[in-house]
Formats: structure tokens, C-alpha cells, sequence
């Protein structure tokens, strides 16, 4: 991905997020000189340790309309870690119209994705099998508290304020509902590690590659190590 791309859809996602009333933490507006005195400081070390903040990926496929998802990563520790126990994550997330976040399942996160404003969000889920493909059998759901058994492969979507509980080791796909707009989508998990714990069934990587064209408007999580070293 481009810079100057990843720079327009974090100033895109600062109008859609105030749009709808969601507020973000104070970091989420530093630039990067304020990344860097608190970096000099020594007190950020958990935002980045944790891998909070923004977070924009094309999953590798370099075809972000089609299959991409924009996130910022709100709370979140480390796994087994006794610096950060904190054991629960929270996230949001924008995803466009017919844009895919692509196939994939964690084998520790169990995670809530919550529709909280915006269009409609549609997903397809499958049972893995051991070798990490898509089983077809019967996946068992809980959609706000109720529980549902449908088809593998089973297209489903939902509104404002629904939300479907995603157990471990449950393929899911989602995507924005054609002509809708825009969804706001909240994650409420166990604590988050996108570098362990994503199988994917296709994509290549979590992060994108970027192309440095210009300044970086924000830092994204995945730039820490690259621009606070
Ligand atoms: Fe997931």
C-alpha cells in the first residue's frame, strides 16, 4: 500500500468515527514529533508493546477496495506476559461496502465483532478442519445471546447493535452489505496478538508493505519499530 493512501483513509476514518460519535484515545491525534518525545520520555512503552493504535492492511492481496480492513486496536496486553496481563482487547473497525476481510480463524482469540453503526455487516462461516481448511460441517453461533446452528458456508448479516460471538477455531469472512455504506464494526475479545494467532485460509500477511511516497500522517501500529527506533 501507498503512504499517501494509508494517510486518506485514517483522515476518511477521523470523519466517519466523529460522524458517528465514537471517540478515540488521545494518541490516536499525536504526530509523529509526539510520538517521538514520548518515545524519549519512556512512557509509551505499553501502547507499543501491546500494539495499540491505527491499523490499516490490504492482508497482502494489494487490492484494498476488495479486500482490505481498517482498524484501531483501543486496549489490548500480551499473551502470557506478566509485564502486560491485561487479558482482553478491544477494537474498531471500518469496513466498506463488498470489501472482504479475508478467511481466516485464531486459535486463542474468541471475540465478539459488534455492528455499532453505519451499514449492514455480512459474514460466512466454516468449522477448520486439522489441516486448516474449510470443513462443512454444522457451525454453532451465538447471535446476542442466542444460539443458532447453520450450514457451513451460511451467508448471514447484521445490523446496528447485533453482534456474533466467534470461538476459536472458526473460520470467518466478513464484508460490508452492498449499498449500505460504511460499517462501524466494534471487537470485544481475549487479549489480541495479530502476529501469532491469525490463520488465514488464503492471505498472504496481516500487514501490508508500504510504500513510502509521503510523510506519514499517522503512525500505524505496525510503524513503531520502524519510526521510533
Ligand atoms: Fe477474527
Amino acid at each position: 500500500m501507498k503512504r499517501s493512501e494509508i494517510n486518506q483513509y485514517i483522515r476518511e476514518a477521523e470523519a466517519f468515527l466523529a460522524a458517528n460519535k465514537f471517540k478515540l484515545p488521545p494518541y490516536a491525534a499525536w504526530t509523529l514529533e509526539q510520538w517521538k518525545e514520548h518515545k524519549a520520555k519512556g512512557d509509551i512503552e505499553s501502547i507499543i508493546d501491546c500494539g495499540l493504535g491505527w491499523d490499516v492492511t490490504d492482508f497482502g492481496f494489494e487490492d484494498y477496495m476488495k479486500i482490505g480492513l481498517f482498524l484501531f486496536t483501543i486496549r489490548n496486553g500480551v499473551q502470557h506476559s506478566e509485564k502486560y496481563p491485561k487479558p482482553y482487547a478491544e477494537k474498531i473497525m471500518i469496513v466498506r461496502e463488498k470489501q472482504v476481510t479475508p478467511f481466516h480463524y485464531h486459535r486463542f482469540k474468541m471475540e465478539d465483532i459488534i455492528n455499532r453503526g453505519g451499514g449492514r455487516l455480512a459474514f460466512r462461516l466454516y468449522n477448520s478442519t486439522p489441516d486448516n481448511k474449510l470443513a462443512d460441517t454444522p457451525v454453532t453461533i451465538y447471535r446476542d445471546g442466542v444460539k443458532y446452528v447453520i450450514p457451513a458456508g451460511e451467508v448471514f448479516d447484521i445490523g446496528n447493535g447485533e453482534s456474533v460471538t466467534l470461538t476459536q477455531g472458526v473460520f470467518h469472512e466478513f464484508w460490508g452489505v452492498e449499498g449500505t455504506g460504511l460499517v462501524m464494526v466494534g471487537e470485544v475479545s481475549v487479549v489480541n496478538d495479530d502476529h501469532n494467532d491469525n490463520i488465514f485460509l488464503e492471505a498472504p500477511k496481516r500487514f501490508p508493505s508500504i510504500e513510502e511516497d509521503e510523510a506519514p500522517y499517522r503512525l500505524l501500529c505496525s510503524d513503531y519499530d520502524k519510526f521510533l527506533k
